[in-house]
């Protein structure tokens, strides 16, 4: 079973939803599969961001994220899209099968367009390019939110045009894992945790950023000798860091008794936040302050990704009859 999964490098500072939604089950899949694949489209930035000094920056910022976060590289192989551009060549290949009206359907470029974003070709082929990446790997299982799965019903659309006009089994078509098994993450207003809604509590910010972010969390009015809703926003995200059921139900009892503050349950959730995410952010700071390190991880995460690479595309050219026979 070969996993693999991309992250387009935007910027975004993660978040708890970040993590327990995404990171978190990606690095749990190292444990898992052998050497999945991760990598960082910086390809796909190139829709969006358009200078180069912010994609280098924010393409180094997701390589820092996932090796913070946990990302192995003697289990996984972390690398940057663009270190492989063999992906660009079997998209050229992909997009010849391609019918215009299965990317018209895209909802990613629909939504995109209508928030704004310019209609490019290259935002338009955005899928095309994306099942290259999963088809150039073989991969056989690909963990991406919901809204990617559309997407992945394009890659395996792609790969069987692919392999019934060449009359071959060259393209391997790709399950999607569906991230959905995961609950929301709230954000500190009760609304699902995302960088659109301007209530996150950043993963790797400093102290006083992530403080002021617990202690911003909405809750209602009840007094503090009343007993407190354990439903609460702030309760829901206490739980993620609750250490098994006898903590939770600790906090709990001391809830439904009265006498807790939504203050004290701030404070806790933040300590306990800081205790999590501590080890993380020191790993961060660490890779921070040696690039060259982090380059040296991309640098062989892309040679055993090539090794992977190879043989497929070359099986891809001798299909169509393109290269020397
Ligand atoms: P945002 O909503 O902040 O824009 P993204 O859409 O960039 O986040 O999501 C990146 C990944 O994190 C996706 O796999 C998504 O499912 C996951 N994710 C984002 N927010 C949450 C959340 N609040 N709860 C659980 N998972 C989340
Ligand atoms: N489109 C994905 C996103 O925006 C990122 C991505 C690019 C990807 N290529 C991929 C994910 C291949 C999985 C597999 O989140």
């Amino acid at each position: 079973m070969r996993v693999l999964s991309g992250t387009t490098p935007s910027g975004a500072n993660l978040h708890l939803g970040n993590y327990f939604g995404a990171l978190r089950q990606y690095v749990a899949l190292q444990e898992k599969y052998e050497s999945p694949l991760f990598f960082i489209a910086d390809f796909h930035s190139m829709n969006s961001v358009r200078a180069a000094q912010e994609r280098r920056s924010y393409t180094m910022n997701v390589a820092l994220d996932y090796l913070a976060g946990g990302v192995d590289p003697d289990r996984a192989i972390l690398f940057r899209q663009s270190d492989v551009p063999e992906v660009c060549e079997l998209g050229w290949m992909l997009s010849t099968v391609t019918p215009m009206g299965m990317l018209e359907r895209g909802h990613a470029y629909k939504d995109k367009v209508a928030q704004g974003q310019s209609a490019d070709h290259g935002l338009f082929a955005y899928p095309v390019l994306m099942a290259a990446d999963i088809l150039l790997y073989n991969a056989d299982l690909v963990p991406v939110g919901q809204d990617q799965k559309q997407h992945l019903e394009m890659c395996r659309d792609m790969a069987q045009r692919f392999n019934q006009t060449y009359e071959c089994e060259v393209l391997r078509l790709p399950e999607p894992y569906i991230l959905d098994g995961v609950a929301v993450v709230p954000g500190t207003d009760g609304r699902k945790m995302s960088k659109s809604y301007d209530n996150t509590i950043p993963m790797f910010a400093g102290n006083k950023q992530i403080k002021k972010a617990v202690m911003g969390i909405v809750t209602d009015s009840t007094p503090v000798e009343e007993p407190k809703d354990t439903n609460a926003n702030v309760f829901k995200l206490w739980e993620l860091f609750a250490e098994g059921e006898a903590d939770r139900e600790a906090m709990f009892a001391r809830a439904r008794a009265g006498g807790l503050g939504w203050g004290d349950l701030k404070k806790d959730l933040l300590g306990r936040i800081n205790a999590y995410f501590g080890e993380m952010r020191e790993r961060r700071e660490k890779f921070e302050k040696r690039p060259d390190e982090v380059e040296d991880i991309l640098a062989e995460g892309a040679r055993k990704a090539r090794a992977i690479a190879t043989p497929v595309l070359e099986a891809a050219r001798q299909a169509v009859g393109v290269g020397k026979p």
